[in-house]
């Protein structure tokens, strides 16, 4: 595996590959995302990974020095799945000046769920995302569904400014308990970790009411957050959506059986999960 940090080399690298998939990442790389990249294999040739852990989709006050970076890890791991090229830019490299020029999702796909609760944060990734397809020109690009709301802006941004590159979503890779595996979960002392897969508990249980007839949708989400917070969780939201664009059902919606999806982001002591099930 070539490990490259400038564009440049990357682009010698890559010189004349027409069907390159690429699997971006922040690193500290677990099972889920070496899921991401055996599907890749599937969809293209070469498998391009980057590594970058993006200063601008992070707020003041969130976790970017403190999180997780294990390269010497992430390289061996990438090497066995059989990557050609790890791009692991540094932020001179990605950004060698200020990233004045955004890109700023609609806000009604930008601005809810997480975008409610990490204001730019989608900016933050849209912005990183377009500079790391225009450098790698991937021809498929593979994000995992445990970012649902990121999976669907890349995937808008993605045919909006018709970019050649087509956007592949993989299933949420799950720890035997049901716990979404995140590089945030290494942040979970012993009995959170113990208590984290109610998390996924609660989707389930609402996915089961809505799948039962149960149609009160608000009611429902706000049993859960109960729920959760009377377990010590402080939960940011529990939201069923429409798959199509993740605005809430209307009635008629839900006469009319629109595929809907559940999403959460809950704290945990320090820790904020997020995590989602498709009803
Ligand atoms: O999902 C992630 O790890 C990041 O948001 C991404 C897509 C690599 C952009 O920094």
């Amino acid at each position: 595996m070539k490990i490259v940090s400038s564009i440049d080399e990357l682009r010698d690298q890559l010189r004349g590959q027409l069907r390159t998939v690429f699997v971006p990442t922040m690193g500290n790389l677990h099972e889920g995302h070496l899921s991401l990249i055996r599907l890749a294999r599937k969809h293209g040739d070469p498998i391009v990974a980057s590594i970058f852990v993006n200063r601008l989709q992070f707020g003041p006050n969130e976790d970017f020095d403190k999180y997780p970076r294990t390269f010497a890890a992430d390289i061996e791991k990438l090497e066995k799945e059989g990557v050609y090229v790890l791009f692991a830019p540094t932020e001179r490299d990605l950004y060698p000046e200020p990233q004045e020029f955004r890109v700023q999702p609609p806000p009604d796909l930008g601005n809810i769920l997480e975008g409610e609760f990490r204001p730019g944060f989608f900016t933050g990734v849209s912005t990183v995302v377009l500079k790391l397809f225009s450098c790698v020109q991937p021809r498929v690009a593979v994000f995992g569904k445990k970012d649902y709301q990121q999976l669907m802006i890349i995937r808008n941004m993605s045919r909006q400014f018709a970019l050649p590159t087509d956007i592949i979503a993989a299933e949420t890779w799950r720890a035997e308990d049901g716990l979404a595996l995140s590089s945030r979960n290494t942040y979970l002392t012993e009995a959170e970790r113990a208590e984290a897969p109610t998390l996924y508990a609660e989707l389930q249980s609402v996915a089961d009411a809505v799948r039962n007839g149960d149609l009160n949708v608000s009611l429902i989400e706000k049993q859960s957050m109960e729920r959760l917070a009377a377990r010590g969780w402080k939960p940011d939201y529990v939201s069923i959506r429409k798959r199509i664009d993740l605005q809430p059902p209307t009635a008629g919606d839900l006469a009319q059986n629109s595929p809907l999806i559940v999403l959460t982001a809950a704290k945990l002591g320090a820790t904020r999960l997020i995590d989602n099930l498709e009803i």
